[in-house]
Formats: structure tokens, C-alpha cells, sequence
């Protein structure tokens, strides 16, 4: 791979259970650059209003938290870890209820801002492919490729299903697809960054295919954005 094609940062986002990451892990692996989650930096603040046994819907409460903590994205063998107070916190973000608790923290708007120069700083080092909700619309909106990857709500349920399964957590799938419905309502119809596609967003909806041929689908749409990129800056 040419250099200046491990130099792109790419955006990808989507709703919950739309497979982002799981696209965005295998994207960056071809591509050899960086794969930052930023879900997993919003579910660092709900873990600490969790842990401080804070209402993750009290704007105040949450708010006077924000001055009280540090959050940190480190990489360790290119795999990001999240530091509360500096404490890594391995897999207790991917609890179930830290999920209700990061959905929640994610509407307000202090929160949002407290976390802005975090993601950023992490797509300064060279390339990047970053996965959440407003990557390509607030976070890095001159990313040279933006994605917006979707699925119906019933496969994105049936994924989180198996997921959780794998992890050992049986809940039905009926709650896992109430949960997903309330949750993509929260994050599209909140006031501060709503989840909605860039202008410049590619919409991939990957509902009927498998994850390498979703990769491949990705890799096409890489391919072209940077292609057409390079020749409008002049470049072969
Ligand atoms: O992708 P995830 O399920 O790990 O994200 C957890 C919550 O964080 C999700 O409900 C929406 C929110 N989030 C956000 O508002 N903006 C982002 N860029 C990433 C996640």
C-alpha cells in the first residue's frame, strides 16, 4: 500500500447494532491504520455516573461529574483501552446497563463537549477509521470518506441476540429488540447531535449480507472516495 493511502481518516456512522464496529475493526486491519471506538468513550462517562451512583439523566448532576474525572483513549498493541481516573476499564463498559447509562450521558450537551477534543486528538496521528454517531457530522467532518451504516432494527437485534448469547447473557430477544427501538429513538430524536447521515455520507445498509462481503462493499466505497479525492487535489 502506497503511503498516502494509510494517511486517510475515514467516518463511520450508524446506529446501534449496525455492525460498525465489527466493519471497522476488519477495515482497519487492511488498511493498517488506527480503529478508535467512540462508543466506548461515551460508555467511560456512563460508567463513572454508574459507579457514582448518578441519575445518567441529570444534565446538573452529570454535569458537576464532568469536573471530577479524566477519561483516556489509550492503544495497547493497537487495541483501544478506555482510563477512568487513570484506571483502565477493560470489559466493565460493555456491561449491559452502562449501555442505558452511555445513551443516556450522550444527550447532554456538556457531555458531548467535555468528549470532543478526546476523539479528535485521536485521528491527529496519521490515519484513522473512527465508528459512533456524529464522527462525520462533528467529530471529524473533513474525514476523507464518511459511511453511514445501517440494517433493519430486527438484524440488529438478532446480532446484539447472538452477542449477548456468546457472552453468557440470555435475555430474550424481544427485550434486546425493545431496547435497541428505545435506544435508536433516544439518540435520533435528542436535541444535541442527533444521529442523522452526513450530505456527504455513502449509505450502506448491510442487513442482508454477511461481514466480509461488507468489507469488501467498504473497501469499494474507500477506494472511490479517495480516488476522487486525490484527482480534485491534483494528485494521480
Ligand atoms: O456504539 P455504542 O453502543 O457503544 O455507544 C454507546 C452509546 O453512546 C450510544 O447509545 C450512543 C452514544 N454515542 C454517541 O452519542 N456518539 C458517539 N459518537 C458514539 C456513541
Amino acid at each position: 500500500m502506497k503511503k498516502t493511502e494509510k494517511k486517510i481518516n475515514v467516518a463511520i456512522d450508524g446506529p446501534s447494532g449496525a455492525g460498525k464496529s465489527t466493519l471497522a475493526k476488519a477495515l482497519a486491519k487492511k488498511l493498517g491504520i488506527n480503529y478508535v471506538d467512540t462508543g466506548a468513550i461515551y460508555r467511560t462517562v456512563g460508567y463513572a455516573a454508574f459507579e457514582a451512583g448518578i441519575d445518567p439523566s441529570d444534565r446538573e448532576a452529570v454535569t458537576k461529574m464532568l469536573e471530577g474525572i479524566t477519561v483516556e483513549v489509550k492503544f495497547e498493541d493497537s487495541v483501544q483501552q478506555m482510563y477512568l481516573n487513570g484506571r483502565p476499564l477493560g470489559d466493565l463498559i460493555r456491561r449491559h446497563e452502562i449501555s442505558d447509562y452511555a445513551s443516556r450521558v450522550s444527550a447532554i450537551p456538556e457531555v458531548r463537549a467535555f468528549l470532543l477534543e478526546t476523539q479528535r486528538e485521536t485521528a491527529r496521528n496519521g490515519g484513522t477509521i473512527m465508528d459512533g454517531r456524529d464522527i462525520g457530522t462533528v467529530i471529524l467532518p473533513d474525514a476523507d470518506v464518511k459511511i453511514f451504516l445501517s440494517a433493519s432494527v430486527e438484524k440488529r437485534a438478532e446480532r446484539r441476540y447472538k452477542e449477548l448469547i456468546e457472552r453468557g447473557d440470555s435475555r430474550p430477544y424481544e427485550d434486546v429488540l425493545a431496547d435497541i427501538r428505545e435506544r435508536d429513538e433516544r439518540d435520533s430524536s435528542r436535541d444535541t447531535a442527533p444521529l442523522r447521515p452526513a450530505d456527504d455520507a455513502v449509505f450502506f445498509d448491510n442487513s442482508e449480507i454477511g461481514l466480509d462481503e461488507s468489507v469488501e462493499v467498504a473497501l469499494e466505497i474507500i477506494k472511490s472516495k479517495t480516488r476522487r479525492r486525490g484527482k480534485r487535489c491534483g494528485k494521480r
